[in-house]
């Protein structure tokens, strides 16, 4: 994270009316700047899948990410609204913005539109983890105004991802989501990779903790195409 937003700089000073000390706003502020950062990048990687999304999904893709983008954006102004009142300073440059996001800046575009909705969706995962990172800062700093703001965006970007994978499911009714992996919060990377493995052999369709990259390691070369079907539908499987 880039400390300009907290440098002080010659200006208009104001004093904030939260009841909250200096050190409280400022803790929820630089709190709430790595949710800037990811809301500025997925807003413009949402734009892009609804610019370049094609085939016989496009249209329902196309309006999917135009809310996605228009929710993102709106959630971006709010932030950024609520970081000024809090009393710091919103980054101005886009690397600065960059810097704050954990979103990657994806040089490879996906060839297929469903690998778009895939990359969208390990994005919009990525966003959630901040958001829930922010929601302990601000949490701790007493800043209930943006815990509220923050509970919002968390759910609006669930119900976005919710919404991304009914989109590009086979076509059947919906059912409900494997709620067996209670604890799944709790447990180390490795343990969920270990769960991979063994799903890996047994009920595939059910496995929501399947890693993209152990999977491209295991099938080997020769089946390289069959990995990249398979990685863009492990992505739109719910993450834990
Ligand atoms: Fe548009």
């Amino acid at each position: 994270m880039t400390d300009s937003a907290a440098r002080p700089r010659p200006g208009i000073r104001f004093t904030p009316v939260s009841g909250l000390s200096g050190t409280d706003r400022r803790m929820a502020a630089q709190g709430l700047l790595p949710v800037l950062g990811d809301l500025h990048m997925l807003w413009l990687k949402a734009h892009a899948v609804h610019w370049n999304a094609a085939g016989p999904l496009f249209r329902a893709v196309h309006a999917q990410t135009e809310e996605l983008y228009r929710g993102a954006g709106a959630q971006l102004d709010l932030v950024a609204e609520r970081i000024r009142a809090l009393g710091l300073r919103v980054p101005a440059s886009l690397e600065a913005m960059h810097e704050l996001s954990s979103i990657p800046d994806d040089e490879d575009e996906p060839e297929t539109t469903t690998a778009m909705i895939g990359q969208l969706l390990r994005d919009i995962g990525t966003l959630c983890e901040t958001v829930r990172e922010a929601a302990e800062e601000v949490d701790e700093a007493g800043d209930k105004a943006s815990e509220g703001l923050l509970a919002d965006i968390l759910a609006f970007h669930e119900k976005q991802a919710w919404m991304l994978q009914m989109l590009v499911a086979e076509d059947g009714p919906g059912t409900a989501a494997d709620m067996d992996d209670d604890d799944a919060d709790e447990d180390d990377e490795a343990d969920e990779d270990d769960e991979a493995d063994e799903d890996e052999d047994g009920d595939g369709e059910g496995d929501e903790d399947m890693d993209d990259e152990d999977m491209d390691e295991e099938e080997g070369e020769e089946e390289d195409e069959e990995d990249e079907e398979e990685e863009a539908e492990a992505r739109l499987r719910p993450r834990p």
